[in-house]
């Protein structure tokens, strides 16, 4: 039997679609452990129509001018769980797991800063939440219904991250390396590793890794099917019509 603030809230709206309960994905593991790609895999994999990455980088806390000025030094940690704005992270999820639509702030790389603008998500049947951080607050792991942990050889991690930061983040190499040994790699090992423990997949080797990415995709499947039915058996224990959904 339905409890009387599902009743409620069920009719309160005329029609709440299965995917009013967003499916949140969430990726984490080290910088450059392809966190990013394995996501884009996993969605390929599912050819679902509704799904949408949404990084962590977004919700990165802006900083004071000399803030700004040490990042531009590379001096500021950008690798602690303080440097992560997790209260606006977390009502942002909870708008989209109720199907609300949710202003996603835009960050800039190279300014270090948020930028004037925002992007919209509208309610997608997937979301999959990507970053170094995606495993660490209790409240977003709540948030979850399936956790991952992406694995990968640390000198593969810094490779790509070099890479990636001078080619697309505006970096130099002597930078990109002072902040690797100074923030990145300790906190990995104090607060990114520290998530495999809570993880429901461990994903060695990325997108070259097809069982697991199969493995994610069909649970994902198996995860909206079930969610569909209770919505169908929800709505006709209300008495609503189910024959068009
Ligand atoms: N970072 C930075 N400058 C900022 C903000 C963040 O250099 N102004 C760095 C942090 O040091 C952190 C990294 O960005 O380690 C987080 O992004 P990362 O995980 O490397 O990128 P993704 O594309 O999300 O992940 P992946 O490389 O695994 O695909």
């Amino acid at each position: 039997m339905a409890d009387q603030s599902t009743v409620q809230r069920m009719e309160r709206s005329h029609y709440s679609p299965p995917w009013a309960n967003t499916s949140i994905i969430g990726v984490a593991g080290s910088s450059g452990s392809g966190k990013t790609s394995l996501a884009l895999a996993i969605i390929k994999q599912m050819s679902l129509p509704w799904v949408v990455i949404l990084s962590m980088d977004s919700f990165y806390r802006p900083l004071t001018p000399d803030q700004i000025a040490a990042a531009h030094r590379n001096e500021y940690d950008f690798d602690s769980p303080d440097a992560i704005d997790f209260d606006v992270l977390v009502e942002r999820l909870k708008d989209i797991k109720e199907g609300k639509k949710a202003e996603i702030p835009v960050y800039s790389f190279e300014k270090h800063s948020r930028l004037d603008k925002t992007t919209t998500i509208y309610s997608p049947h997937v979301l999959i939440l990507e970053g170094i951080f995606a495993l660490h607050d209790p409240r977003v792991l709540d948030l979850l219904d399936l956790r991952i942990f992406c694995e990968a050889d640390a000198d593969l991690c810094l490779s790509r991250r070099l890479v990636r930061d001078i080619k697309e983040r505006g970096r130099d190499i002597e930078g990109c390396i002072k902040q690797w040994f100074g923030f990145v790699k300790p906190n990995f090992h104090k607060f990114v590793e520290p998530q495999r423990n809570v993880a429901d997949i461990i994903v060695p080797r990325g997108i070259e890794n097809k069982v697991a990415i199969d493995m994610v995709a069909d649970r994902i499947h198996k995860t909206l099917d079930l969610k569909s039915e209770e919505h169908r058996a929800e709505l006709k224990r209300l008495g609503k019509e189910t024959k068009d959904l």
